[in-house]
C-alpha cells in the first residue's frame, strides 16, 4: 500500500475517533449537583459482592470520589491515602462512609485496598465495565493507550440522601488538588 494510502486511512481512522468522542460525551452528560446518583451495579472485593449506588447511598451523607487506577502513582501516593487519613475528620462531619470508585476488577481493588490500609475506613468499589463513571459522564478515555481501557476522570463528590450535593471534577481528568480529602474536607 503506498504512503499517500496509509496517510488517507490514518485521516478517516482519526475523524471516526473524533466522531465516536464527540457522540459519547453528547449522550453522556455530566452529572451536576442536584442530580439523583445513577443506579449502577459496583463491586467490592469479589464479583459476588455487588453494591448498588442506588440502595447503598440513599440515606446520610457519602463521599465517593474516582480514580484513573489503582495503583497508579498519583493515586497511591496521594488521592486514596488521604482519605485513609482524613477519614475519621470526615466522619466527625457527618459522613458515614468514604468510597474509592476506579474501573478496576474487583481482585485489583480489593488488593489495592489491602496494600493501602483502607479497611474500615475507605470501600474500594470496582466499576468494573466503566457503567457507573459512564452514566456520570466522567469517562476519561485520553489514558486509554497508557493504562489499557477508558477510565475515571478524578473526582470527588458527596451524596446525600441519594442526591450529588457537592462535585469536584479535575478537568484534565488526572490532575489533583480539588478532589483530595483535604479541599473536601474543608467544603464540608
Ligand atoms: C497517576 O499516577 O495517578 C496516573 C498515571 C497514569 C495515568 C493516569 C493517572
Amino acid at each position: 500500500m503506498s504512503v499517500a494510502c496509509l496517510r488517507v486511512r490514518a485521516v478517516c481512522r482519526a475523524v471516526n475517533y473524533g466522531r465516536y468522542f464527540s457522540r459519547t460525551s453528547a449522550v453522556n452528560m455530566s452529572a451536576k449537583v442536584g442530580d439523583s446518583l445513577p443506579s449502577v451495579d459496583l463491586f467490592e472485593n469479589d464479583p459476588g459482592t455487588k453494591v448498588n449506588t442506588a440502595e447503598a447511598f440513599a440515606s446520610g451523607k457519602h463521599i465517593i470520589f474516582g480514580v484513573p487506577g489503582a495503583f497508579t502513582p498519583g493515586c497511591s501516593k496521594t488521592h486514596l491515602p488521604g482519605y485513609i487519613e482524613d477519614f475519621s475528620k470526615l466522619e466527625a462531619k457527618g459522613v458515614k462512609s468514604a468510597n474509592c470508585v476506579s474501573v478496576n476488577d474487583p481482585f485489583v481493588m480489593q488488593a489495592w485496598g489491602e496494600n493501602q490500609g483502607a479497611a474500615g475506613k475507605v470501600r474500594m468499589l470496582a466499576d468494573t465495565c466503566g457503567a457507573f463513571t459512564s452514566q456520570l459522564g466522567l469517562d476519561l478515555p485520553a489514558v486509554q493507550h497508557v493504562l489499557g481501557n477508558v477510565r475515571c476522570k478524578r473526582f470527588a463528590m458527596v451524596v446525600n440522601d441519594g442526591k450529588i450535593e457537592k462535585l469536584n471534577v479535575k478537568p484534565d481528568g488526572t490532575g489533583l488538588t480539588c478532589s483530595l480529602s483535604t479541599s473536601l474536607c474543608d467544603e464540608l
